[in-house]
């Protein structure tokens, strides 16, 4: 198992991770699969600019030279457009289903957060855990998250609505500027 930046290759995996539990789980409250296409230029394009706060990491399984298997990623993200939120970024980390609970979400989860924590331009972290999601709250906990608040009935899908549990952290270079 590895952990390295995401490329432009990966899309296809990546979207098929994605669009499992846009299709069958309230974790994500997108409701139509994505096209790798449709990936590559609304969401990979903003992972292009190594210059920029956005990073994209993949968790890769194989042996060898040879190209691994995609298990599952972690990103960081735009939070919110207006540019004071520049700051904060919003992480989301999503595993192939027959990867979970191995202990593949706190690897990739933590490379992310130890990147972030590198960054001076980053000040905090939030993720939103559309609930119920045990598994993502103790990631969230785990990694040095805190909950700070519930949005309740605030996503509807498959017929009834979800409460959103947001967590936020600290990320230590950025928090000291
Ligand atoms: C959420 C997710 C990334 C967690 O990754 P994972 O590899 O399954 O979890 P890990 O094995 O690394 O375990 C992380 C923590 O969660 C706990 N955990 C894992 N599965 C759990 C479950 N089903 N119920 C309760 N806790 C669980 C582990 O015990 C561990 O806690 P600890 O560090 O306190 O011991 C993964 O399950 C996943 O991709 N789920 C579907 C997509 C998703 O929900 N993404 C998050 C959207 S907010």
């Amino acid at each position: 198992m590895r952990v390295r930046p995401g490329r432009s290759d990966d899309v296809p995996a990546l979207t098929a991770i994605y669009n499992h539990y846009v299709v069958n789980s309230h974790v994500t409250f997108d409701t139509q699969p994505f096209t790798p296409e449709q990936r590559l230029a609304d969401w990979f394009v903003q992972f292009d600019a190594a210059s920029g706060p956005y990073r994209l990491l993949v968790a890769e399984v194989g042996e060898g030279e040879d190209r691994g298997q995609v298990v599952g990623y972690a990103a960081g993200t735009r939070f919110r457009p207006k540019p004071a939120y520049r700051t904060s970024i919003e992480t989301c980390v999503y595993l192939d289903p027959e990867w979970v609970g191995r202990g593949v979400g706190r690897y990739v989860y933590g490379a992310l957060m130890g990147l972030l924590d590198s960054m001076p331009d980053v000040h905090r972290a939030y993720a939103g855990v559309a609930l119920p999601n045990d598994a993502s709250q103790r990631l969230h906990e785990g990694v040095g998250f805190r909950p700070v608040g519930v949005l309740r009935e605030v996503g509807f899908k498959f017929g009834r609505f979800y409460n959103v549990a947001w967590y936020e952290r600290v990320c230590s270079v950025g928090n000291s500027r």
